[in-house]
């Protein structure tokens, strides 16, 4: 009971009064109607405005390329938009039966039944391992506890919360839409440790030492001996960029793309056009 209330408190706290102000809408169908902040197993039922699911949809790129799963998919209006609007297939993990059922409804209704997929199930039983896009509208703890398994998600994959953060995992962008919080996250490559790299034809070769914490990269490169700190380096997804001068001072900018123990790029500053700059994690 005293959780049930806390979890309330939480989330009026994070709402507008323009949302607290909203306690008649009818929501449902004439099989079923939930009524807003009705129990859920772990949280529950607030829906995020379509707005914001737009907002947040766009700027995770969602295409029709991708596999959106909503985790506590509620009458299931996320997965739905993501379908109708950006053409993904799309799957809603929701606990609540009833509710699952009147997402399954809306989906039909919404002419993508073809395309949404609601799963009956808990978000932390069933599996969103295929998934390239993640979103969430759950609380603080909840986001923490699925952060270790979305951390092993394939580097590139994007985390999408409404109100909630990841805890010291900093959001890669922030958006905010009449007045609610939306966060957006690149699951981040594994790139921490020592790099042997080699700039394709020029027989430059040197290492890059990365230290890391989330999407946080920094250390430093070793040329001929020489070691200076990276410059600019940044990390989306298992895109890395990082910058370095090399022995005759000139600044060379690698783009490159880590594949588990490897990287391949390109590296900029050697003559009109750009070069091969190859990795191997040592
Ligand atoms: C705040 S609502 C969000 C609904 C929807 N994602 C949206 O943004 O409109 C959270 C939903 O999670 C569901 N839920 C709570 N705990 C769950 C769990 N362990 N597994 C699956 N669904 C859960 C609740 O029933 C509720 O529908």
């Amino acid at each position: 009971m005293l959780r049930c209330l806390a979890i309330v408190a939480l989330f009026v706290a994070t709402q507008s009064t323009a949302l607290l102000a909203q306690t008649s809408p009818e929501y449902g169908d004439d099989v079923y109607k939930p009524s807003m902040g009705q129990a859920g197993k772990d949280v529950i039922w607030i829906p995020t405005p379509e707005a914001l699911i737009t907002a947040l949809l766009t700027a995770a790129k969602v295409t029709d390329k991708d596999i959106v799963y909503d985790l506590g998919a509620g009458d299931g209006r996320i997965p739905i938009v993501a379908a109708k609007q950006f053409g993904a297939r799309a799957v809603g993990i929701e606990y609540d039966a009833d509710m699952a059922e009147l997402a399954r409804r809306n989906a039909r209704r919404a002419g993508v039944e073809q395309k949404v997929r609601i799963i009956t199930g808990d978000i932390f039983k069933e599996s969103f391992a295929d998934a390239t896009v993640v979103t969430m509208y759950l609380l603080p703890d909840l986001n923490l506890k699925l952060r270790p398994l979305i951390l092993k998600m394939p580097p590139g994959t994007r985390v999408a919360s409404h109100a909630f953060n990841m805890g010291d995992w900093e959001p890669d962008q922030l958006l905010s839409v009449d007045a609610r919080d939306g966060y957006l996250w690149y699951v981040p490559a594994d790139v921490e440790g020592t790099w042997a790299f080699k700039e394709d034809g020029w027989n430059t070769e040197g290492t890059l030492t990365i230290v890391q914490r989330y999407q946080r990269v920094g250390g430093t490169v070793t040329i001929g001996g020489k070691t200076q700190p990276v410059l600019g380096p940044a990390l989306r997804g298992d895109k890395l960029t990082f910058a370095y001068n090399d022995g005759d001072g000139v600044l060379r900018a690698a783009h490159v793309v880590v594949n588990g123990r490897e990287f391949k790029g390109t590296l900029s500053g050697r003559g009109p056009g750009n070069i091969t700059i190859t990795g191997m994690r040592r």
